[in-house]
Formats: structure tokens, sequence, C-alpha cells
């Protein structure tokens, strides 16, 4: 704790009228907080006259206190540096406190979010999917950018605000949008949020009930699984074929209320959904009044051909809600994303938005404007789209080097990760924990599925990946795919050894 809220604390708790003396109730209020943590062993203690000013009491009051606690033990003076709390005390902070099992008491859709879940793990390094080169961000400019803004920034920017973001932003976006992927737009249509992930919370939120049908690829983006699940939706694996989403093969005949699809680039498959298939989604979703949300989260690093259009701008009946973030072209933390809505739902989300919300960071926004009409952004993603191309070219190479016939990788034609098939019998979350005690992340396929997996595989991220760590990367898993073949090797041999009806496990 800072001494100036050491102060502030010790203000609000002293009782100016109480029969207890200043100079003892502050005595035991140190003690007190000391004893129980709440002030850790080497915090520096206010200067006695500064506590003594602002606590308005006279300057013996305090050096009483300090010197009573310095005698007990408490305290202890470093000279010229100011009173500390014993260094002893840093010990009892540490000591974990015992887990506790609170009883979850968690509605139904809060225990089916937590239960397919979990904890979040941060992500960095092989193979970590999704994370891209911040290393190499123009931080430099950007932060010039950030700091003009923030001094300039006018009181109504710092104000509450209910715009649906900074208009100049929308503005550059929206001209953005319609030069790199057709999405037809006004400024007004865009709405923004606190990166892609809200935006489909909010999207999810505004247009379907709880215990709708809501169709997700499969397989998909666990994002969506969360957001789905958090807003009480009853969920159906859409499978995705060589062309993408397939409508025709969901078999469950109820009508989904949101269909949720990635069609530039499919998540994880890498798949790029065809003319036909966007057409053919498109009358699905027209004929059961359903929704789609689109998300186009990476669709900037193309490495062929160019990408092909939206589907936003094919929908000419508005069914569509577009999805768009900075977390892949700029960088996670940074937590802006957009929303591109039919202008029939504009006021409604930007209203949710603002009530269920709140909108801020316009200054990051000014920032974010300016960083994209100056050219450095698209002169950012340039470079990270060559970048990334190489190093999937690395991460292809040094996989076909080590463990080529063991692997079906994806297409790879976009994107920030490759999917790694693998043959059946291989067991991806074995090779997934092994791997994660040398600090490799493979991330199994079958996380992406709702129901059974109907393929067995790893999500291999490259683009934040050095080119030295790729190639360790892909020898640990080399190694683990040799050691795991092997292991089967004498299972199967022993088992065959053993006489019907028992089991191979020894
Ligand atoms: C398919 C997909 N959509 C959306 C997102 C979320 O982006 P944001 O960081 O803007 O919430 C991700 C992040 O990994 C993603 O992979």
């Amino acid at each position: 704790m800072q001494a100036a809220w050491i102060s502030e604390a010790l203000a609000a708790s002293l009782e100016r009228h109480s029969k207890e003396g200043l100079s003892r109730q502050l005595m035991r209020l140190l003690r007190q907080w000391i004893s129980d943590g709440r002030l850790a062993g080497d915090t520096l203690l206010p200067a006695s006259r500064e506590l003594a000013a602002s606590l308005k009491v006279g300057r013996n009051t305090v050096l009483n206190a300090y010197e009573q606690l310095q005698a007990e033990g408490y305290l202890s003076t470093r000279h010229g540096a100011g009173t500390y709390v014993t260094g002893l005390f840093r010990q009892r902070q540490q000591t974990p406190l015992p887990a506790r099992r609170l009883p979850l008491g968690l509605s139904a859709r809060g225990a089916s979010l937590f239960a397919s879940c979990g904890l979040p793990q941060g992500l960095s390094g092989a193979f970590a999917p999704g994370v891209p080169e911040i290393r190499q961000f123009p931080h430099h400019c950007w932060q010039q950018l950030l700091s003009r803004h923030q001094r300039q920034a006018a009181p109504a920017m710092l104000n509450y605000t209910a715009d649906g973001g900074l208009p100049a932003l929308r503005e550059v976006l929206a001209e953005y949008l319609q030069l790199s992927r057709s999405v037809r737009c006004r400024p007004e249509q865009i709405l923004i949020t606190n990166g892609a992930q809200q935006g489909l919370e909010l999207t999810t939120r505004l247009l379907a009930d709880p215990g709708d049908i809501a169709w997700v690829e499969e397989p998909g983006y666990a994002g969506t699984h969360a957001a789905f699940r958090g807003a009480g939706l009853s969920l159906l694996p859409a499978p995705v074929d060589a062309e993408g989403l397939a409508p025709q093969r969901v078999t469950d005949p109820r009508p989904p209320r949101l269909i949720y699809t990635t069609p530039s680039h499919q998540y994880p498959s890498g798949v790029v959904m065809s003319l036909s298939r966007r057409l053919a989604l498109l009358q699905h979703a027209e004929q059961a009044q359903a929704w789609i949300i689109e998300d186009d989260y990476d669709s900037e690093f193309r490495y062929r051909s160019q990408p092909l259009p939206a589907l936003q701008g094919m929908a000419p009946d508005e069914r569509v809600i577009y999805i768009g973030t900075f977390s892949k072209v700029m960088y996670p933390g940074l937590r802006i994303g957009y929303l591109v809505v039919p202008d029939a739902l504009i006021d409604a989300f930007r209203s949710a938005n603002a009530r269920l919300y709140r909108e801020g960071q316009y200054p990051v926004q000014a920032a974010l404007a300016d960083f994209i009409a100056a050219g450095h952004f698209a002169r950012h993603v340039r470079r990270m789209r060559e970048l990334y191309r190489e190093r999937q070219q690395v991460l292809r190479q040094a996989l076909a080097d080590s463990a080529a016939e063991q692997l079906a990788l994806s297409p790879g034609e976009a994107g920030m990760h490759l999917v790694a098939g693998l043959p059946p019998g291989l067991q991806e979350q074995s090779l997934s924990q092994a791997a994660a005690t040398q600090g490799v992340w493979l991330r199994p396929l079958a996380r992406h599925y709702l129901a059974t997996p109907q393929q067995h595989g790893l999500v291999l991220g490259y683009a934040g990946v050095d080119q030295h760590a790729i190639r360790h990367g892909a020898q640990v898993l080399a190694r683990l795919l040799q050691e795991q073949g092997k292991n089967d090797e004498q299972a199967t041999t022993s088992d065959q050894r053993l006489p019907t009806g028992t089991t191979g496990t020894v």
C-alpha cells in the first residue's frame, strides 16, 4: 500500500470522540493491519510529519505510536529512508491461503459456461494460437499518437459518451471496410466495442432469447460457445466441410435464431467459404428468419489470393451482423473491436452498449483513427503479412523435416495458425500435456468441437513465434509423436499377447 493510501485509511478509521487516545488508536490500527497482512513487510509508512498533518493531530501523537510499534518489533527505521513495516511480516503475507471450496450456486447458464470453459490461460510462445507478433508492433509511433491524444483530449472525450465510438474512428473504419472487405456501411452503422468478443456477447443478448437455437461451426471458435452458453442459448453444431459451413448437413430441423460463421477463414480449420455456400447460407437465414453473425477476425492476413468479399456486402436484406477486431492487427490487449449492424438495429445496439458496458477510451480511439488515416496501420499489416507468411513456411518446413508423414497440415492460405491433423490412434490430449511440460503449446483440435470430434489434430499458432522457437517447437512435437508411436506399438504388441477377455491396461 502506498503511503498516501495509508494516511487516507488511517484518517477514515480514527475516532475523534473515542475515550481511547489518538496515539493508542494509531498503534492498535497499525498493529492490526500488519498482523492481518493488509500492510505487508517492507511497506514504507508515511513520514510522521506528513501523517500528523493529514490526520490533523500533533506530530508527537504519530511519533509515540511509531516508537511503541518499533519497540514491539512491528516497525523499523532505516537511516534516512523512513519507517517501514518489519521484513518479518513478509513471510506471513506470502503464505498461501488454504484453498476454499465455495459452494458455486451458479445459474444454469453460469454453470454451463464455467463447466465448458474453465479458467482461461495466458498465451504466448510456440504454438500459442491467435497471438500476433507484438514485439514488432511500431510501439514508438503508436506511443506518440497516444500521448498526443491523451494530452489534448477535450473534456467531452473524457466524459460519459454514447456515440457508438469516436466518430473519426468510425469514419476511417467505414472507408477501410468498404475498400478492403466490400462491407457496405455508413459510419453510423459501426459500433466500437471492447473487442470482438464483447461485440459477440452484445449481439447475442440483443438478438436471441434463452433457449433459442444457435448454430455454431463444428469445429468452431470456443469464444462463441462461451457467449452463446452465457446467454442460455441451445447450441447446435453445424458441420464444416471443404466449402465451409454446410447448412444442408445440420440434421436438427429446429430453425436457428443465430448462425455464427467465419466465412473468410473458418476458425480453426482455415477453410474459405465458397461462393455457392455463401449464397446458400444467406438463403437459409432468410427462410429461417435467422441472424447471421459474420466474424471476420483475421482477414487481413491472406497470403495468396484476394479475400472473397464479406457476406455482409452480399446480403441485400440486411440479415448479417459483421464483427471485426483490432486484436490481431494491433495487439490483443488494446481491446478494440467493432460491429457493423443493419440500419434498423443501430439505436438498439448503441443504447444497449452504452447501458450495459459503457463506452470510453476515446483518446485511444482517436490515436487509432490517426494511426489508420496516416497509413501506419496499412504498413504494419503489410509487414506482418509478409512475416506471418514466412513463419508459416518455416513451420511447414520444420514439420516436413521432422514429422511430415504423421501430420496432415491445413491449407494455410491465410491466418495465424495451421491445423495439423493426426492419424487415428494418436492422442492429442496426451501430446498436448507432454508438450506443455516442455513449454510448448499444442492445442487439441477437440477443444473446438461441441460434439465428439470428427477429426483429431493440433492447432499450431505461428504468427507471434520467432523462427527459432518454431523450429524448437516442431522438434518437440516430432519427438513426442515418435514416443507416442512407440508406446502405441508396445501397447499393441502386449495387447496381442493378452488372453481374450482381459484389457490391455497394465
Ligand atoms: C475467431 C475469433 N473471433 C474473435 C476473436 C476475439 O477477438 P477479440 O480479442 O477482439 O475479442 C478471436 C480471438 O482469438 C478469434 O479467434
